[in-house]
């Protein structure tokens, strides 16, 4: 390879150099001079800063490269980029805003902070007229981001339905084809190194409201509130249903949803049954898909890893590399941050409308089914389907119904009351279906 001339250095501090860290860092040990021959940009890890990295490590990086405290790489007035990968709120707010004062880009996979701190990040760097990427925070190694931002700057997005955690759908997949228990799937999941550290995260959908609330800010062009998201995770859910759904050709699928609705954007995370044929429905494992639909693009579907070292590091090259080439240029324009969002309302939850898959847990005798669907016919909830199941419990039967489009508060008030029926054993399970 001719060697290239270099019209710029740029050089990074590395935060963190955990599983994506060190990807990030063996990427650039590999493929700078290939990324200088492609773009002008020389790429120099200046410094890398991780309090817990083991002094086996330390020792292994090139000398005075390494340094336990942030302020080192902060106070650094040669790094142009901060590369923050130590997730968590705090310290990372702190940092990052201390990185953007002090004139520094940022690239993070940190969804929470942009989840729950999008605003005063975005704000922050607005102000000081720095970039912020977060490719990697949705969806690891897919390019949604840059997609949506970029790809699809013309378009207005209506709706996204996504996969957006590999854990839980790895978990669900091990529930469905091999009928596998939930504890069971979670520690064979968190083996195969996905998981957050706390893996309530996961399981319990947080992860998955973080990346809706990331994306949809950029793909409906609006502030999203994070507590105006709607979570429900997987831990509840068994395979009894998983199997009653595969019966009546549905998959269940832990989806992060978004649509953009006249007035409103619905935004909810929850296990949701999607008919078999539904291109997510055959996203299996650890993947990660996102379904989309743009007015000039049509439909659009992402496939990819959600996480792990290379993929995930993939993802913060391509922000660090389209940071450097605008240092590069001297182009100062807010391209990548540069959505000046409005404020859409997000649609209570007892506003949606949707459709229903009910188990209801029932004594077997005369009357109970016609009890129930009195109930749910005088809340304005029509009934599609109706299947008991066989059981070898004498004490109950479970009775699976679906029903047509109906309100979640119309549905919530008559299962109120049809949890109380004497005849009624258990709670009622409640999946919401898309089509
Ligand atoms: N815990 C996440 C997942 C990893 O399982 O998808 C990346 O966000």
């Amino acid at each position: 390879m001719k060697k290239p001339e270099i019209r710029k250095t740029v050089q990074l501090g590395l935060l963190g150099l955990g599983t994506v860290g060190s990807g990030v860092y063996e990427i650039i040990q590999r493929e700078a001079r290939a990324i200088e021959v492609k773009t002008g940009v020389h790429l120099v890890v200046r410094k890398i800063c991780d309090k817990y990295l083991s002094q086996t490590r330390r020792a292994a990086l090139p000398r005075g490269i390494f340094s336990p405290d942030a302020d080192a790489l902060l106070n650094d007035p040669t790094i142009d980029i901060v590369v923050e990968l130590i997730g968590g709120i705090h310290p990372a707010k702190e940092i990052i805003e201390k990185a953007l004062k002090r004139g520094k880009h940022v690239v993070t996979a940190n969804k929470a902070l942009l989840a729950e701190y999008g605003e005063s990040i975005f704000g922050s760097a607005a102000k000081a007229r720095r970039e912020i990427g977060f490719e990697v925070s949705v969806c690891g190694a897919i390019p949604i981001i840059k997609s949506v931002k970029e790809g699809l700057i013309s378009n207005n997005v209506s709706h996204f339905l996504g996969i957006v955690n590999g854990t839980c759908n790895y978990i669900l997949t091990r529930m469905s084809q091999d009928g596998m228990d939930f504890d069971a799937a979670l520690a064979e999941a968190q083996g195969q190194g996905f998981a957050e550290r706390d893996p309530r995260l996961d399981v319990e959908g947080i992860d998955s409201a973080h990346k809706l609330a990331v994306l949809a800010r950029l793909a409906f062009r609006s502030e999203i509130p994070f507590g105006a998201v709607f979570v429900e995770g997987i831990r509840g859910l068994s395979v009894k249903d998983i199997r009653y759904a595969k019966e009546l050709g549905y998959t269940i699928k832990l989806l992060a949803i978004g649509k953009r609705l006249k007035k409103n954007l619905e935004l909810r995370v929850h296990p949701t049954m999607l008919p078999d044929n539904h291109p997510l429905s055959g996203v299996r494992g650890v993947y990660n898909a996102v379904f989309l639909h743009a007015d000039q693009a049509g439909d659009l579907l992402f496939y990819g890893k959600g996480a792990g070292k290379l993929p995930a590091a993939s993802a913060v090259m391509s922000d660090i590399v389209d940071i450097a080439k605008k240092i590069a240029r001297n182009d100062r324009t807010d391209a990548l941050t540069g959505i000046r969002p409005g404020t859409i309302p997000v649609l209570p939850m007892k506003d949606l409308r949707s459709r229903y898959y009910l188990r209801f847990q029932v004594v077997d005798k005369p009357g109970v089914l016609g009890r129930i669907a009195q109930t749910l016919g005088r809340n304005h909830i029509s009934i599609l389907s109706v299947q008991q199941k066989e059981s070898h419990d004498q004490k109950s039967v479970p009775v699976v119904f679906l029903t047509y489009e109906a309100s979640e508060r119309n549905l919530r008030s008559a299962l109120a009351r049809v949890d109380l029926l004497d005849d009624v054993t258990e709670k009622t399970v409640v999946l919401r279906v898309e089509s």
